[in-house]
């Protein structure tokens, strides 16, 4: 309610803010997580909670009157089509130079992506956070993180025999053909689930396709593991449809200025809490932008010089292939992926074997690349237009096409395969316009102390993707969830 207290306030309730909401309220804190999005427990008028990759719905985008689908065209014709607009499940949120791709509602991005659970290989680890102890991190904080996630691997002798995997066997087989090295990739899927839509015991959800816009029953969101047992414990309540848009130091404790919103996105009520301590874990981009903003309008002008800077995209970058008419690759393919092709050492990218689950047969082969692209952004308060921009340019993707094709123009070169040109537009093969892994903005041992306490202010604290700085050399949400249960066991030891 207006007015209220508490001590403890989470500004989102992706992998960052489930982590700080369990360990807080397990070690005895009451904690209150204010949520943009929606709750996605309640089903729709179709009797499902979310919508199915191939047929999106008012669900599917958060606030818009089109769809914006990553893959945006099929054979050239464009795949888009008006929608209402509404609070749904996938931001498409767009800076000058690229499209950021992030979930909305109560378990943030894990309600709308591929579950792929990667811890990074160890000796790329110090790349990736120079300041951590990476001893820590490999025994006691990866392990943990992927424990509270249910992380699991697929059983290869089942992966081997099944349909829907089909698409990632051809992905193998090229690979080998090429000397590439093929990596399976953990994930948080219920295997013995996906057993069961196979057999056709159970409804469909991966083998149907079911991820982009949620995921109805295989995936093991957040709201089946770190913020149900959040829940359990008593103490944590959650406010979904809530924005934060002002946090502000106050006799000793933080004004929070939060705005309700309904689900046409309206603001309804516009309400202040105080509290003793808030967490920001409103994701790199969200987290970036309301601390860019609370420094340069003077709200939080103690914040350093840091905040906004680091930003980078994960060198993430899209690509199809062309098989050959008797290479098919499934007309049903698992929205679940399970493996990559691991050319970082040599070529700078690890490539995601991707589904492309469109219900029937395209002898394409489909990969989104994650790659060691150098350039980084800077988010800035844009005081005419009262919004933070970020400065990203489409071209800074260069470095990224180039690492991605040193291990698919050698595929195509053995297979004697092209590119596919029909998936991002027409006759585009790249696809450069977006990413679905925006880290950093709010660095750590930068923007903030080793522990991701915030330089100027003592109470506020950092708990996301905004930490990193730019690149996990593989799929991020584990490393975000074991750094986050690292530095909220530090927190709570020294600061509650
Ligand atoms: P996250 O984005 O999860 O949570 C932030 C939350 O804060 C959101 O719920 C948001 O609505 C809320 N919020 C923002 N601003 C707010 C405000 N002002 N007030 C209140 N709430 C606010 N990663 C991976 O490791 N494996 C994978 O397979 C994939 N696949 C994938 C597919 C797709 C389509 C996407 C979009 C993303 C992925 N990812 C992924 C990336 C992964 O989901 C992402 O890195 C994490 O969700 C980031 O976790 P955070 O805790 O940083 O923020």
């Amino acid at each position: 309610p207006p007015g209220a207290h508490v001590p403890a306030l989470v500004i989102g309730t992706g992998y960052g803010g489930s982590v700080a909401a369990l360990r807080l309220a397990q070690a005895g804190v009451d904690v209150h997580m204010l949520e943009m999005g929606m709750a996605w427990d309640t089903p729709g008028s179709d009797g499902k909670i979310f919508a199915n990759t191939r047929t999106p719905d008012y669900r599917s985008y958060w606030l818009r009157t089109k769809t914006k689908q990553p893959l945006s065209n099929f054979l050239g014709f464009p795949l888009d089509k008006d929608v209402p607009k509404y609070t749904g499940i996938l931001d498409a949120e767009d800076f000058s130079g690229i499209t950021v791709y992030q979930g909305r509602g109560v378990g943030g991005g894990s309600l709308v992506n591929g579950g792929m659970a990667v811890t990074p290989p160890r000796p790329r680890f110090s790349a990736i956070l120079p300041s951590v102890n990476v001893d820590e991190m490999y025994n006691t904080y990866y392990p943990r993180a992927n424990a509270g996630l249910g992380v699991t691997n697929v059983d290869q002798a089942w992966w081997n025999s099944v349909d829907c995997y089909q698409y990632a066997r051809v992905g193998r087989k090229h690979a080998e053909r090429s000397n590439f090295p093929f990596v399976f990739v953990s994930n948080v899927y219920d295997w013995e689930y996906m057993r069961q839509e196979v057999a056709g015991t159970v409804p469909k959800s991966a083998v149907d396709g079911e991820l982009l816009y949620g995921n109805n029953h295989g995936k093991k969101t957040l709201q089946k593991t770190y913020l149900a047992q959040a829940k359990a414990t008593g103490r944590v309540a959650i406010s979904p449809l809530h924005r934060v848009t002002s946090v502000a130091p106050a006799n000793g404790r933080y004004a929070v200025v939060v705005e309700q919103l309904d689900t046409s996105g309206n603001v309804t009520a516009t309400k202040t809490v105080t509290a003793d301590k808030v967490f920001f874990a409103a994701g790199s981009i969200g987290t970036s932008k309301l601390l860019t903003k609370l420094k340069a309008t003077n709200v939080l002008p103690g914040l350093n010089s840091e905040i906004g800077k680091g930003w980078g995209d994960n060198g993430n970058v899209m690509c199809g292939r062309a098989n050959h008419l008797w290479d098919p690759t499934g007309a049903v393919q698992a929205s679940i992926p399970t493996a990559g092709i691991d050319n970082w050492d040599a070529g700078g990218a690890f490539a995601e074997v991707a589904p492309l689950p469109t219900g029937i047969e395209t002898w394409a082969s489909f990969y989104l690349s994650i790659t060691k692209n150098p350039n980084r952004a800077q988010f800035t308060w844009n005081s005419t237009a009262n919004r933070v921009d970020l400065s990203w340019q489409t071209a800074w993707k260069q470095p990224s096409i180039d690492m991605a094709k040193s291990i698919f123009d050698k595929i195509n070169a053995k297979e004697g395969t092209i590119y596919r040109t029909d998936l991002f537009g027409v006759y585009k093969i790249w696809g450069d316009h977006l990413t679905y892994h925006p880290l950093g903005g709010a660095v750590l041992n930068k923007a903030t102390d080793n522990y991701g306490r915030l330089h100027g202010y003592s109470g506020l604290y950092v708990i996301d993707g905004a930490l990193i700085p730019g690149n996990t050399a593989v799929n991020p949400f584990v490393t975000i969830t074991a750094l986050a249960e690292r530095n909220i066991e530090r927190i709570i030891a020294a600061d509650f």
